[in-house]
């Protein structure tokens, strides 16, 4: 593995900044992207299940320093990255969907997602409606509001592209921090107050359906973003919850406004055998909305990952409810849904233990309050 380099000034970015220097940009040559499919056809299984599989089952051959320093771009640079190449000509959806799942294995822990529990989502338009209070985006076609996913990374791959729609945009939050500080510090120090976040009804058993977090944090001078303007307005429609005061609202409207002013938000688009990386803590990221080409397998399709790197940071005291421990180093993050299992909680442990990071905190934990 390469060397791991502190989160520096780079994760605030300008559009114009990134828009030059394409250093975050990871090409992977034909040779290599070849021998990454080999290796994950070698690998693979007959009906074995993704959380069977290890690190050491797949060779992904040289392309995989580059995809690993694409994600230390994401984890410690400038919170962006993006992977260009993979296979995708002659290659099934099992097939990248095993690969995805294998670049995972190999760079850190993947997080539980959903109600169901899955470590692998498949971001297609399944239906869903995004503005509901069980709704998720990456079930829908819906354009999202800007947000951050629910662990320390999120990795996109393309398999499909839409007929029309569907941009990837993306923000750095260090740098909305930044803005907001220079125009409005008393609405920024609003953002650091405690908001109610709907949990979408993927609590587990015991716990409470919403969470109280600030969408700001700082830790040695270096800011985290949890925005997710969604799950604040679903959390405003339960009658226990205190309503949002006019400073709080004013300061949540500046900042998707200024989230959304062209020298902050970047748009890109994805294209198959891409993979978008996101650091959650400095990036927010949103996608506008679709239309699907008729045929099914044509259908826009990415599959996503949420990872826990290796050595990953210490995060503010005040996120303490979103993630189950402030420490550095440890599995955190994700969503453990209503299926975790016997099975998910030996993955992790072990996954944990070959990437040399702490195991996840007992669930019940969090469940008894206790953190
Ligand atoms: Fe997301």
């Amino acid at each position: 593995m390469l060397d791991v380099v502190e989160r520096g000034l780079a994760a605030d970015w300008s559009v114009e900044e990134i828009s030059k220097d394409k250093s975050w940009i990871f090409p992977l040559t034909p040779s290599e992207a070849l021998a990454l499919i080999e290796g994950v056809r070698q690998g693979r299984v007959e009906g074995r299940d993704l959380l069977e599989y290890s690190p050491e089952d797949f060779d992904l051959g040289p392309g995989l320093k580059l995809i690993s320093r694409a994600f230390l771009e994401a984890q410690n640079g400038r919170g962006i990255a993006l992977v260009r190449g993979l296979p995708r000509d002659g290659v099934s959806e099992e097939e990248f969907a095993l690969m995805t799942w294998a670049i995972g294995l190999a760079i850190g822990v993947a997080r539980p997602q959903g109600r169901a529990s899955q470590y692998l989502s498949e971001v297609r338009n399944a239906g869903g409606v995004y503005r509901s209070p069980t709704g998720r985006g990456y079930s829908s076609n819906a354009e999202l509001d800007f947000h951050v996913d629910g662990g320390d990374l999120v990795a996109l791959t393309c398999y499909n592209v839409a007929r029309a729609g569907g941009a990837s945009r993306v923000a750095s939050s260090v740098r909305a921090y930044e803005v907001m500080r220079a125009e409005r510090p008393d609405l920024l120090e609003a953002l650091f107050e405690p908001f109610v976040f709907n949990l979408q009804g993927e609590e587990q058993e015991g716990e409470a359906p919403t969470m109280s977090r600030p969408i700001y944090a700082v830790k040695d001078g270096k800011p985290f973003c949890n925005w997710n303007r969604n799950r604040i307005e679903a959390a405003q429609t339960r009658e226990d919850v205190p309503r949002l005061t006019s400073r709080q609202i004013e300061a949540v409207d500046l900042l998707d406004d200024v989230i959304r002013r062209p020298d902050v938000m970047f748009e890109m688009k994805l294209e198959p055998g891409d993979m978008q990386i996101l650091n959650n803590h400095t990036a927010l990221h949103s996608r506008t909305l679709f239309e699907d080409y008729d045929e099914p397998e044509r259908k826009r399709l990415l599959y996503r990952l949420w990872l826990n790197p290796r050595d990953n940071e210490a995060l503010p005291e005040s996120l303490l409810s979103f993630f189950p421990s402030a420490e550095g180093n440890i599995v955190r993050g994700g969503t453990n849904g209503h299926h975790y299992d016997a099975l998910r909680q030996s993955f992790e442990a072990r996954l944990a233990k070959y990437h040399g990071l702490r195991p996840p905190l007992d669930p019940a934990d969090r469940l008894n309050g206790r953190v």
